[in-house]
């Protein structure tokens, strides 16, 4: 019997930004592989086209949803999408989230609104559609997205995704308490610096010119373990947390990041 067997599990951003380990694309094959119905959520469908081949023979175990978690409308229509045919849903793993550079002088007001709606109030909506389901058939486990940048400075501003992604941490912190007496676990996953295809296609823009080598090792360099994880590593805590294995863990925190946050020189 595998881990997910007879488990659905929504997991939203299940695409990438480029080819390789993504977190949501990792999340989404390795549930696959392990025996759960997955709907693959992404707001480009294209994304998704590699998350499906990398689940091999499994891939019948995914099917993929167009979705822009930023809307109310789409989210709700998203979770009646998987119940309609999946049935139900057991697992959601809120993924969907990525920072913008400066404080809050350099940032224009409107990129704050939109990083906020981006990192946090799609977790509220995917949450306030799903939930209803969860506490229905009382069991459920929620996964949510944090980064180390929700904890610590981790190099370089970027005001509110770091606001949303610490949002993210107690917000799953109130919804587990409020939930955990019907069976409804939430916990948190937060990476630290990975090397996931969105630090070449992305941030290397955003940071240093677009030399993906000099940041890929100003970021190394602040890792203890010494070298980075990928979006696997992120699935292997984000997996356990939404497993049965983890029944009684709820409100905490998995931290991905080869010691960087517990670091201080
Ligand atoms: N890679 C890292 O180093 C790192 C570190 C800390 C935290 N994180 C967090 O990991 C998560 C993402 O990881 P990833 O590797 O899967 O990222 P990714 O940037 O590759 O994105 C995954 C997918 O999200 C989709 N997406 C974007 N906007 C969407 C929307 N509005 N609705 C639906 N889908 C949308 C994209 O199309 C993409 O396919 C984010 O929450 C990010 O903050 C990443």
């Amino acid at each position: 019997m595998q881990r997910f067997e007879g488990k659905v599990a929504i997991v939203t951003g299940a695409g990438c930004v480029g080819e390789g380990w993504g977190n949501g694309r990792a999340m989404a094959v390795r549930l696959a592989q392990e025996g759960a119905k997955v709907f693959a959520v992404d707001l480009d469908p294209e994304r998704l086209l590699e998350t499906m081949s990398l689940a091999g023979d499994t891939a019948s175990n995914l099917t993929t949803h167009q979705c822009d978690v930023t809307s109310s409308k789409q989210v709700e229509q998203m979770v009646k999408a998987c119940t309609d045919h999946f049935g139900t849903v057991d697992i959601l793993i809120n993924n969907v989230g990525g920072s913008a550079a400066g404080g809050p002088v350099e940032m224009a007001e409107e990129v704050w609104d939109s990083q906020i709606a981006f990192n946090l109030k799609s977790v509220f909506l995917t949450c306030k559609y799903t939930l209803p389901i969860l506490l229905a058939k009382k069991y459920g486990a929620i996964v949510n997205v944090s980064s180390s940048s929700g904890l610590r400075w981790t190099g370089s501003a970027q005001i509110a995704y770091a606001a949303a992604k610490a949002g993210v941490i107690q917000m799953s912190k109130v919804m587990a308490v409020q939930h955990a007496s019907l069976g409804v676990r939430v916990n948190t996953v937060i990476p630290g610096q990975l090397h996931t295809p969105m630090v070449d296609f992305r941030l290397a823009k955003q940071r240093s010119g677009g030399d993906v080598d000099a940041l890929l090792a100003s970021r190394v360099k602040r890792i203890p373990l010494g070298f980075m994880g990928d979006g696997r590593d992120t699935a292997s805590a984000a997996l356990f947390l939404a497993s049965d294995e983890a029944k009684f863990i709820t409100g905490t925190e998995i931290v991905v990041d080869g010691g960087m946050t517990a670091r201080c020189d």
